[in-house]
């Protein structure tokens, strides 16, 4: 039976949005434009043509959701902050409007007993940036430095959980070096170099935290997935070991003093011409958790391409009928694999799963939704953090990705993670019956 008790009484219960996915009014009140603005600005870079218009209205439903997430009986509330909406031209100028409404929503939360958790960076990098060479140029760490600074002061007082990137291997790999999301870049070299102040960021951002915020708790949320070979030939388990250092240890090792896993992919070593005196030092940081955010498994084998890597995935479709809207493999019993694995570092105190969620088509029916598919999922993940936890490992909260159905990113309105059903045309909320669950769950 699950019980919430058997999770600890500290436990966090969260859901995690994010600033470009929800809150829309990407033109109002000074805010500046970022890479993703102008990426979905072109209709044919986003699946069925979606225009994002005004996503799912955080920006003037924050209210409301907030009141939602309370009423489900959660006791956190993840978000990014826009750094368009702070630094229109990121850096140099602060905007006052965006700062204000990131206050707003911070006391929002604390009235309604939310705990409010900040990210500071979710993928959408302020286009004047980018046009100054982005993540691939070493200025990143001064201007990313210059955000973590003024947001950390800011907010400080009021804010005590810090998560400093969301996944950073997500937007270097699919933003610099497959092209695929924005801003669209591609090749190795964009992408070592885009990587390698990525991890620097990293941890200055949190030493900055540091220095700024009194008693905070500081984690950054690292994408992982279960990666299996499709079956054990020695080339095969091979490429299963690259395909994981990339997925779940090249941001990781860093910040433990590790350096990048180079040991299973050599060719990696060509980072080293990105470092300066000292980086390998800089690199680390000492986080007071992390945050891992699974959501399929991977099957690789070995292939000549692409070279460094010599990895290809075996397409889900190909081997399972287990799919979410998004194609990708619905396999939460690999969480516990994710955990334990990263229960092998010495480094790490504390586990959050700070994102989690599967999207399936939703219907609604005399008003309600039964998405009882996404209820059992949750439900298993539950089952195997509370496995892991009576193994010995320091799992200390659940962020659901995510709270209201919003856009994701390329693949547009399509695909609903949300425990609430958002009509994208009223921005009607509907909680579904995975919410209404969660709520029952989480009764006080
Ligand atoms: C994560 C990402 C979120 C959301 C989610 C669902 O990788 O952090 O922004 O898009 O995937 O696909």
């Amino acid at each position: 039976m699950l019980n919430k008790e058997k999770f600890g009484s500290n436990f966090k219960w969260g859901t995690t949005i994010c600033a470009f996915q929800n809150e829309g009014w990407a033109n109002s009140d000074n805010k500046g434009q970022s890479i993703w603005d102008a990426f979905t600005s072109d209709a044919k870079n986003i699946k069925n043509n979606d225009a994002i218009n005004n996503a799912s209205n955080f920006y003037k439903d924050y209210e409301k959701d907030i009141r939602i997430a309370r009423s489900l009986n959660l006791n956190t509330f993840r978000f990014s902050l826009s750094w368009t909406r702070i630094f229109p031209d990121g850096k140099g100028e602060i905007n006052p409007e965006g700062v204000k409404f990131y206050h707003k929503v911070i006391d929002c939360c604390i009235e309604n007993n939310l705990e409010p958790w900040i990210t500071l960076y979710h993928w959408d990098l302020p286009k004047k940036l980018e046009e100054l060479g982005g993540w691939t140029t070493r200025s990143i760490i001064n201007w990313f430095s210059e955000y973590a600074n003024f947001c950390s002061n800011e907010y400080g007082e009021k804010v005590k959980h810090w998560i400093v990137l969301n996944e950073p291997m997500s937007f270097t790999g699919l933003g610099y070096f497959m092209g695929y999301h924005a801003p669209a870049k591609t090749g190795i070299s964009n992408f070592l170099k885009a990587a390698h102040h990525t991890a620097l960021c990293n941890a200055d951002g949190a030493r900055i935290i540091r220095k700024n915020v009194k008693n905070a708790t500081i984690g950054t949320a690292f994408s992982c997935s279960y990666v299996k070979p499709i079956n054990k030939s020695r080339l095969n388990e091979k490429s299963a070991q690259r395909v994981e250092a990339m997925l779940n240890r090249f941001y990781l090792e860093p910040t433990l003093g590790l350096g990048y896993p180079t040991d299973v992919m050599p060719g990696l070593n060509m980072i080293n011409r990105c470092f300066k005196d000292g980086d390998l030092e800089r690199l680390k940081f000492d986080f007071d958790f992390i945050g891992i955010q699974y959501y399929f498994r991977v099957v690789t084998k070995f292939s000549l391409f692409p070279p460094v890597l010599f990895a290809s995935e075996i397409e889900p479709k190909k081997r399972t009928r287990n799919l979410n809207t998004m194609g990708l493999e619905v396999y939460p019993q690999g969480l516990s694999k994710v955990l334990q694995f990263y229960n092998q570092y010495d480094g790490i105190k504390n586990i959050i799963i700070t994102e989690s969620g599967v999207c399936y088509d939703d219907h609604l029916t005399n008003g309600k939704i039964y998405d009882i598919k996404r209820l059992r999922y949750h439900r298993r993940m539950l089952k195997e953090i509370l496995k892991c936890k009576k193994k010995g490992i320091n799992i200390t909260g659940y962020f659901i990705w995510t709270l209201i159905d919003n856009f994701e990113w390329r693949e547009g309105f399509e695909p609903r993670f949300g425990l609430v059903h958002n009509n994208f045309e009223t921005q009607e909320r509907t909680i579904k019956y995975s919410g209404l669950w969660f709520r029952k769950f989480l009764r006080i």
